[in-house]
């Protein structure tokens, strides 16, 4: 099917930097291939991801320039490029991708943009009570959790010490693992303490003296642990309070961890992307989030012509939640 769009807004890094390189560029509209669909887009989600992109972390190549950021969003599919039988493609949920379906996706690329040409299969419908902000931010960091928590091995009745427990993957791995019936410890700044009470967490303040107030919660130690913040501090109390180092994973400092005996999962050099994993988790994870099983806390939403202010938030490291890019 042709579509007759026009050009398409889109958040680029216009150069290797900060905030300030970011801006809005246009990008001429695309038709589906075979297997891929036009999205409208609605709602777009920050990771760090993004930020690191930009300032260069996978490389700082001229001709990459301006550089499209992004990787997760939601929104209404308005073209399906059909097979040539005319079969409509799948979504990562198994169903058939129509005009007019809600949806919502991770593993896309130029995700921050007005409109998206995507391949079908890494988009599943979004469940009809749910936001789109909320399903914009809900994969990435959904099925990092589901990875790492998964790496681990946690079982019911364990307890686990989650570093980070207030950010946008903290935040997931605190609700996975507590509807996994573990007890969750979880540092924070002091201002995050009553979300991660809401969550069912017991929250503990992260810095000098960490490891003495882990062990005031749990005297014998934890039995699994889950850096999402990559400090020394995080690796040092974690095999302080770990009786296995193969219980350590992290998201945020895999050469050390690994050094250390531990496991690191996603892009870095040497860890494990878990492609499987994540997949397997994310029909589970639109389906919670359907039923009200699980949150995806907003810290802010920005019109898409002012993500430079979103990604100022991101950069801060407390935004306390999801940074969404709404169009
Ligand atoms: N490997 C992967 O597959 C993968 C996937 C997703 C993300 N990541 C990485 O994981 C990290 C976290 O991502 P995110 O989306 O959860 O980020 P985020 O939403 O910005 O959360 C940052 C977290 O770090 C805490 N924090 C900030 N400064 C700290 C410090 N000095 N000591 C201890 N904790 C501190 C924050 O706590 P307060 O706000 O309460 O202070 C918050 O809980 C990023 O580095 C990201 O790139 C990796």
């Amino acid at each position: 099917m042709r579509f007759d769009g026009g050009m398409v807004d889109a958040v680029a890094a216009l150069a290797y930097g900060g905030p300030e390189s970011l801006g809005i560029i246009e990008v001429p509209h695309r038709d589906p291939r075979p297997g891929e669909v036009v999205v409208a887009v609605r709602a777009a989600a920050l990771n760090p991801w993004d930020a690191k992109q930009a300032a260069g972390a996978a490389g700082t190549d001229p001709a990459k320039l301006p550089l499209r950021l992004g990787v997760e969003a939601a929104g209404v599919i308005v073209a399906v490029g059909a097979d040539d039988d005319g079969a409509a493609p799948l979504g990562a949920d198994g169903l058939p991708l129509a005009v007019g379906d809600e949806v919502l996706g991770t593993g896309l690329r130029g995700a921050q943009a007005a409109e998206l040409t995507a391949p079908g299969d890494r988009l599943l419908h979004k469940p009809a009570g749910a936001g789109w902000a909320d399903a914009a931010g809900l994969l990435l960091t959904g099925t990092t959790a589901a990875h790492g928590l998964h790496a681990v091995a946690l079982a019911e009745g364990e307890t686990l010490l989650v570093h980070g427990g207030s950010g946008g993957v903290g935040r997931l791995v605190v609700q996975l693992a507590r509807r996994g019936g573990a007890r969750v410890l979880a540092t924070a700044s002091e201002g995050h303490h009553d979300d991660l009470r809401r969550l069912g967490a017991e929250p503990i303040v992260y810095g000098e003296g960490l490891e003495q107030r882990v062990r005031e919660l749990a005297p014998h130690g934890v039995d699994a642990a889950f850096d999402c913040v990559g400090t020394e501090e995080a690796l040092a109390v974690s095999l302080a309070v770990l009786a296995d180092p193969a219980r350590l994973v992290t998201i945020a400092n895999a050469g050390p961890v690994m050094a250390a005996g531990g496991q690191a999962i996603g892009a870095a050099p040497g860890a494990d992307a878990g492609t499987a994993v994540r997949n397997a988790a994310r029909v589970d994870l639109v389906r919670a989030l359907g039923e009200g099983a699980l949150e995806v806390e907003i810290a802010a939403t920005f019109p898409l012509a002012r993500a430079r202010e979103a990604y100022e938030l991101l950069a801060t490291g407390h935004a306390g939640g999801k940074v969404v890019l709404e169009v």
